[in-house]
Formats: structure tokens, C-alpha cells, sequence
């Protein structure tokens, strides 16, 4: 499929579904402590998105080929939990890090967002972890104007981690969206500048890198989705979802509690 540029009136409606989905994340933020489930967690956002803002959470039953539907209406990855966990009994404990994934879906479009998370007080290398991933995640997204090549953002992302002594997960991308939760084009968080797709006005796609404290290796739990570090160590990640605009680009996720940019990129 030829990547799709979207209209106007296309990215009016992905504006509003992107803050949607970056709201959903500030409700949640004063819930997040020790103590309390990812099933709890999943449970307020559900109902803030079902009750409050009338969006549809993209997850729930969500069945890519060759996957079960994925049973939650956000996903809750802890530790050494790469992505795609599933929320349930487990309760959190200081010093737990966590990813909370939001996709949203309002008047047919999506919005793909997520965020990093401290349980309490963090050890200084899970800090460093989450801090280093948010500046590789805004050091991609800074390459984005049109001209520049997907290979720009990836290596960015990519030298960025590895300087630090990480690994880039290299099984699960970024991905174009709009109508559909997952489109072309595919955004490889490693490459080599110059080289990949040209970026060109119109396009949204996210950004969201999966960085290892240890080795890249990854595997999957048998509940068929939860994806965890083979090696066990940390991993952590962050989601925006972004549009290419004229002379830049635009972060269409963001919302009164999305995070200031890193001095990296400042
Ligand atoms: N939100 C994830 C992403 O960023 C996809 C989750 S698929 C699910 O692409 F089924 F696990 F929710
Ligand atoms: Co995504
Ligand atoms: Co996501």
C-alpha cells in the first residue's frame, strides 16, 4: 500500500483524536502509585474514554493476523516488559517503571500515544533508561520535515540509544495511521541517514521507540501478546504521533500534561 497523504479535513479530525488519546494519559497520571492494579489502571482510562470523552479505545479486541484479540483497552507494560502487556491482578510497586499506551479512536480516526511512568522513586538506572529513551523519541521526531529520509529519524533514534550503551528493539515500529490503527509506512527506530522513504507533507505516523537496558533480544509470554526483554532487563518506551507538515512537522498528541521536550532537543 503507497503511503497515504491525508487531506485537511483528514487532519483537522487526527488533531482531535491525538489530544484525545494524550488526555487520557493526564487523567490517568495521579492514579499511577504503588498499590494500585493495571487492571484498575485500564479500568479508569475505559471509562474516561467510554463515559467522558466518547472515543472508542482502539485495542480492545484488537486482532492483527495471527494474533487472539487483545482483551484491555490500553496496554500496560512494566519493567522488563517491552510493549503490548496486558492489564490484569498484578499491583504495582515503588519502583516499578511503566508504559501506559493509549490508542483512541474518535469520528473513524486514531490517536497513538504513550508515556513512561515511576512508581514512586526510581532508581537512578531506570531514570536514566526513561530519560534517554524520551530524548532518542524526540531526537526522531526532530528529523521529521519534508525532504528529510525515514532513515534519518531511525538513525537518530538508533545513535542516540547505543551511545548510552542501550539496544533498539528491531522487531515492533512505528507506523503510519489515520483510519486504520496500523498503515504504511513502517518507522524502523534504527538505519542509516539518506537512506528509506522521503517524508512529504500530509503524512502521520508515530514514533516509538523501544529501548533495552540490556541485549535487543525479545520474546513473547504465552498470553500472546505481552513482548519482555529475553535477558530480563529494563526496557522502556514513548509514543507520539506526529504529521508532516510544510516546513516541519507537528505533534498531534499533546495535551495540557504532555511532557516539555528535552534540553536535548531545546
Ligand atoms: N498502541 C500500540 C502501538 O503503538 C499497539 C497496541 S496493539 C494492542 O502501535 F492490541 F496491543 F493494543
Ligand atoms: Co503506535
Ligand atoms: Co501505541
Amino acid at each position: 500500500m503507497p503511503v497515504q497523504l491525508k487531506t485537511a479535513d483528514e487532519i483537522a479530525a487526527m488533531r482531535v483524536a491525538g489530544r484525545l488519546a494524550a488526555e487520557v494519559l493526564d487523567y490517568v497520571t495521579p492514579h499511577v502509585r504503588p498499590g494500585v492494579s493495571t487492571q484498575a489502571l485500564n479500568d479508569l482510562c475505559h471509562a474516561y474514554m467510554i463515559e467522558v470523552q466518547g472515543t472508542v479505545p482502539a485495542p480492545l479486541n484488537y486482532a492483527p493476523p495471527g494474533y487472539k484479540p487483545f482483551p484491555r483497552s490500553v496496554c500496560t507494560s512494566v519493567n522488563h516488559q517491552v510493549c503490548h502487556g496486558i492489564p490484569g491482578e498484578r499491583v504495582l510497586r515503588a519502583g516499578d517503571i511503566l508504559n501506559i499506551d493509549v490508542t483512541v479512536i474518535k469520528d473513524g480516526f486514531h490517536g497513538d500515544t504513550s508515556r513512561m511512568f515511576y512508581v514512586g522513586e526510581p532508581a537512578i538506572q531506570a531514570r536514566r533508561l526513561v530519560d534517554v529513551t524520551y530524548e532518542a523519541m524526540w531526537l526522531g521526531i526532530a528529523q521529521v520535515r519534508p525532504g528529510a529520509m525515514l532513515g534519518d529519524l531511525g538513525h537518530a533514534i538508533q545513535s542516540h540509544a547505543e551511545k548510552h550503551g542501550y539496544s533498539i528493539v528491531r522487531e515492533f515500529c512505528g507506523h503510519g495511521i489515520g483510519r486504520k490503527f496500523h498503515e504504511d509506512p513502517q518507522i524502523l527506530h534504527y538505519g542509516k541517514p539518506g537512506t528509506g522513504l522521503r517524508l512529504e507533507p500530509g503524512m502521520i505516523f508515530t514514533v516509538e521507540p523501544m529501548i533495552n537496558a540490556g541485549r535487543p533480544a525479545i520474546r513473547e509470554l504465552a498470553d500472546g501478546w505481552t513482548i519482555v526483554t529475553k535477558d530480563h532487563s529494563l526496557s522502556a518506551q514513548w509514543e507520539h504521533t506526529v504529521l508532516v507538515t510544510e516546513n516541519g512537522h507537528e505533534i498531534l498528541t499533546q495535551s495540557a500534561g504532555t511532557p516539555s521536550p528535552p534540553a536535548v532537543v531545546s
